[in-house]
């Protein structure tokens, strides 16, 4: 029986904790078989009990040192048990792994072509009262631009609205800083739209606003020009339609070459070779002198483009509800985006 036991103990093995623990239920705990052998002392005739006692301690140390040993195999991970456990050549069970959506990486990528030109960014609230969205910005008191805009109201009288454009922040920077000022104001807008391919409800800007003296439209023109051909490549061309914004004078609708066709004409630009990316101008002498800055002294341009639009014409998505449903096999085709 003692030969048996010690067999045994030579001949165990544990390739993890599980076994391991198994091994001290067999081997070491009271219930073990090697507890048993001490328990039959009793048994033993009072002339052997000297020679089995030294028998029977001899097996508990052994059993004691295998345990030992065991742990440290385990630990220093060098036992063949624990090896086969671990099979480095088996392929790995891969963790899904999120990607940047398409406009953020927009967003950044804009951000950074301007802040290379010198603008800071700047944020503020998309619930606005009617001041910082409307009134500091030239729109006359029940003016139709107004409704232009689809306004969502929260409340009336006093007017609290979510914002309808970021120009909102731009009237913030203008009251707490003052020229030079050169800053991009990127944010979440809401418009009462009907959903569709080409318009959201909720959809997201990015304004410009250069304050200083003596600037004036070329800087506006330059300023675009240059993004244009960072965000869409060098030969991109850039042309402005005469527009109306209360908040510019002159205003002008900014429109590139379609990213599409190159201009010969497609379903985007409906033939015309050319697609629009936002509004601009020269910042109304009105919208300065409300914020405090002499419009005497001060001259500035501003402008504003949609993310959306600008998105769906680096990547070619053509319908722009895709950005908000989420689904995996259109946001898995932008996991190479950073
Ligand atoms: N705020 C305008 C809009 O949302 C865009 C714009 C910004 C136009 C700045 C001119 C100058 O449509």
């Amino acid at each position: 029986k003692i030969e048996e036991v010690k067999a045994a103990i030579a001949a165990a093995t544990a390739k993890d904790a599980r076994e391991l623990e198994e091994y001290r239920m067999r081997f070491i705990s009271k219930k073990s078989v090697v507890g048993e052998l001490f328990a039959t002392m009793r048994t033993v005739p009072n002339e052997e009990k000297k020679a089995y006692g030294q028998l029977i301690n001899e097996v508990k140390e052994a059993a004691e040192a295998k345990f030992k040993a065991l742990i440290e195999a385990l630990e220093s991970g060098n036992s063949g048990a624990k090896q086969a456990a671990f099979d480095l050549t088996l392929p790995p069970v891969l963790t899904p792994s999120g990607a940047v959506h398409p406009l953020t990486a927009t967003r950044r990528k804009i951000i950074s072509i301007f802040e290379r030109i010198g603008f800071n960014l700047s944020e503020g609230p998309e619930i606005e009262d009617d001041w910082h969205n409307f009134s500091a910005l030239n729109f006359p008191e029940n003016h139709p631009a107004r409704e232009m805009q689809d306004t969502f109201f929260i409340e009336k009288n006093p007017d609290i609205a979510l914002r309808t454009h970021t120009s909102s922040v731009q009237v913030r920077v203008m009251e707490n800083e003052r020229p030079p000022i050169r800053t991009l104001s990127p944010g979440r807008v809401y418009r009462n739209e009907a959903i569709s391919a080409r318009a959201h409800c909720i959809f997201h800007q990015v304004e410009g606003l250069y304050i200083d003296k003596n600037v004036g439209f070329r800087d506006l023109k330059n300023t675009l020009y240059h993004f244009a051909k960072e965000m869409f490549g060098a030969s991109t061309k850039v042309r402005f339609r005469p527009s109306f914004f209360p908040f510019t004078e002159p205003s002008a609708e900014i429109d590139i070459s379609c990213q599409l066709c190159g201009g010969a004409g497609c379903n985007v630009c409906k033939g015309t070779g050319w697609v629009e990316i936002g509004g601009s101008g020269m910042v109304d002498p009105n919208v300065l002198a409300a914020s405090g800055i002499d419009p005497e002294v001060y001259t500035g341009f501003a402008f504003g483009m949609g993310i959306e639009r600008i998105a769906m014409l680096s990547y070619q998505i053509k319908d722009l509800r895709l950005f908000t449903e989420n689904d995996i096999r259109f946001l898995h085709q932008f996991s190479k985006l950073v």
